[in-house]
């Protein structure tokens, strides 16, 4: 066998992420002569637990929002940690990461400097071992294409105007192969631009690429997108399903949801019956934070509730965290999770959270986030966690489009081998039929 390849050089840079505003890129050099970057994401709607992401806080450059600390970190702390290591040993870089930063929340270096370093690490590692990414993180038995929800409707933190839901998205879960699924969403995508320009609604687009129309209510929103659907000749539930992310927390005050485009406030009670309504009514198959972070007994009433026939998605409330995960499946809250790498901070972590999910019986959505870059390394994540769901935003806007082309080339490399995941990605549906 030949030498492992060792960790040679680190550095960083501060680029410019989908939203323009500062994030960071990491690029690691090895032994070997390979070289390749990661850059990080950054969310709107951010939990409140999430790993932080360090900024430079200076008004004069980019309003406080600077990275330059944290590039700082990577070309010095994270450097003199890292140098010498041999690259294949993700959890040992990951540790070493952690016990450099020293604590909980990634405070001290930057969960966006350490990330950049984890995951640049795990792609070197990948080149290096002459295997995909997907397949150096998930095995030699990694070929599931995930189901892509594309966020075609923005509202929320994500679409200034638009509904109070955050994220309407398609699920063409009945596709037969995930290169048909794509087509069934940009072709539905741009029907309901057309169903809009109709109803004399606005087609700006929000940070995901989708549409964020004002519209009288928020339901008037799932009306037009069943619309769509028929517009471009596919069948409601059956080809095209429906997944939301109302990311609740971004309307939850004063313990009450206030829901501005409908004229409503509701107590968590009012807003599982105002979820169920709507889970009966639109063949809803995912629903993410549907009630805010710190509302973990609704939570449980609404999982208990809703739980046999729809998935239920802790994003906020977990934030990729084995430790909130673990309180959720102690107190029966949700049946998924969301998995984002930069909400923990780490791969090997990342990792870690997903495979507590799978044993709990909770499913998993791979996800990007509002602000996003080129990486396309959270579509090989979703191949190598076998986990059948991805959410990249709408089929539109390049930073958008990265992942789900990445996700066409995964299809195509992996031929005959390939298994676009469909129907079976969704638990609650098989036991619905
Ligand atoms: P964020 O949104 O990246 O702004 O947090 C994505 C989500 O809430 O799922
Ligand atoms: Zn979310």
């Amino acid at each position: 066998m030949s030498k492992r390849a060792v960790i040679k050089a680190i550095t960083a840079d501060e680029i410019l992420d989908s939203r323009g505003n500062p994030t960071v890129d990491v690029t690691v050099t090895l032994t070997s002569g390979v070289m390749v970057s990661a850059s990080v994401p950054s969310g709107a709607s951010t939990g409140e637990f999430e790993a932080v992401e360090l900024r430079d806080g200076d008004r004069t450059r980019y309003g406080g929002k600077g990275v330059l600390k944290a590039v700082k970190h990577v070309n010095g702390e994270i450097a003199w940690a890292l140098n010498g290591m041999p690259v294949d040993d993700q959890r040992r870089i990951d540790e070493k990461l952690i016990e450099t930063d020293g604590s909980d929340s990634k405070s001290v270096l930057g969960a966006n400097a350490i990330l950049g370093a984890s995951l640049a690490c795990a792609k070197a590692a990948a080149i290096e071992t002459g295997e995909p990414l997907f397949r150096y993180l998930g095995g030699a038995n990694a070929h599931v294409l995930p189901v892509p929800m594309f966020n075609v409707l923005n509202g929320g933190k994500h679409g200034d105007d638009g509904p109070d839901v955050q994220e309407f998205k398609l699920v063409p879960l009945g596709a037969p192969t995930f290169r048909e699924a794509l087509r069934y969403g940009a072709e539905t995508y741009h029907a309901l631009g057309k169903v809009l320009a109709e109803a004399g609604a606005s087609t700006n687009v929000g940070d995901e690429g989708g549409y964020v129309p004002q519209l009288p209510s928020n339901a008037a929103a799932m009306d037009l997108i069943l619309k769509a659907i028929e517009r471009a000749g596919y069948r409601p539930g059956e080809d095209i399903a429906i997944g939301l992310d109302p990311a609740a927390s971004s309307f939850y005050k004063d313990g009450r949801y206030i829901l501005a485009r409908d004229g409503k406030t509701l107590t968590s009670e009012q807003m599982i019956d105002y979820w169920s309504d709507w889970v009966s009514r639109y063949l809803l198959v995912s629903l993410e934070d549907p009630l805010a972070d710190n509302d973990w007994k609704g939570f449980a009433a609404l999982t208990k509730a809703l739980g046999d026939r729809v998935q239920v998605v802790g994003d906020d409330l977990f934030v990729t965290n084995r430790k909130f995960l673990q309180r959720g499946i102690d107190e029966h809250c949700c049946n998924s999770i969301l998995i984002k790498l930069n909400q923990i901070g780490t791969v090997t972590e990342t990792l870690d959270t997903a495979e507590l999910a799978f044993s709990a019986g909770y499913t998993c959505l791979v996800s990007h986030r509002s602000g996003e870059t080129e990486d396309t390394s959270i579509a090989d994540l979703a191949v190598a966690l076998g986990c059948g769901q991805i959410k990249s935003g709408a089929p539109a806007r390049g930073e958008r489009v990265a992942k789900y082309n990445r996700l066409l080339a995964i299809e195509r490399l992996l031929g005959d081998d390939a298994r676009y995941a469909g129907r079976s990605a969704f638990r609650q549906l098989q036991a619905r039929s």
